[in-house]
């Protein structure tokens, strides 16, 4: 895939009118959705898991990009491959043997996302980083939508940028909106979450190309 790709989070939908709000942004140029799994332990909230996912997979027509912010993530991937994960990230500060569980995801065909929090220093991720289909860098402290970008994370961007592969995606999640993303994207991010930005605009679609 060429250009940005854009993953709106589901975090910003209706839960009560799903369908119609994955519709939505798939209709309106979405590439990925984005859900957020949450377990009231890693991060301070709880929102949705395996039973959700498999039903989304059911009816969503584009790759199901799935954010685990949950602790112990190497018990759980199995049921979220098996229920329809495309994508599979897991935080880096959630486990003990990366390179096991990035093996573990890809031994069912998934490709294997790790994240890093605000505070997470950049350098961690080096020697994971040719294992790595996708590296997620957290523009704000997981747990909820709505939140301020935070700059300073942008700059992990650049570094993370000077040391992959070509081909490994650099997606950013929290506070993305058009003026946000256009710093993220200058920096080598090629992936961009939105979840406030994108369900609270009038116009999905104009808010969507807004960020690419
Ligand atoms: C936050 C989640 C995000 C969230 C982003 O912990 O990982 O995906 O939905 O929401 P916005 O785009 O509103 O900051
Ligand atoms: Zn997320």
């Amino acid at each position: 895939m060429s250009g940005v790709i854009i993953s709106p989070s589901i975090l910003s939908a209706d839960f009560a009118n799903l369908e119609r709000d994955i519709k939505l942004v798939e209709n309106a140029g979405a590439d990925w959705l984005h859900i957020d799994v949450m377990d009231g332990h890693f991060v301070p909230n709880i929102t949705i898991g395996v039973p959700v996912v498999d039903s989304i997979k059911k009816i969503a027509s584009v790759p199901l990009d799935v954010h685990l912010m949950i602790e112990n993530p190497e018990k759980y991937i199995e049921a979220f491959a098996k229920a329809g994960a495309d994508i599979l990230t897991f935080h880096y500060e959630a486990v003990k043997d990366i390179k096991e569980i990035i093996k573990l995801i890809k031994s069912f065909g998934v490709k294997a996302g790790m994240s890093i929090k605000p505070k997470t220093e950049p350098d961690v991720v080096l020697p994971y980083l040719d294992n790595l289909d996708l590296l997620l860098v957290m523009t704000v402290e997981p747990g909820f939508g709505g939140q301020k970008f935070m700059p300073d994370c942008a700059e992990k961007i650049k570094f993370i940028k000077q040391h992959c592969h070509s081909d490994l995606i650099i997606q950013v999640d929290g506070g993305i909106n058009a003026e946000t993303a256009r710093i993220c994207t200058s920096n080598g991010a090629n992936s961009l979450v939105a979840g406030s930005y994108i369900y609270k605009s009038d116009n999905v679609a104009d808010a969507i190309k807004s960020l690419r």
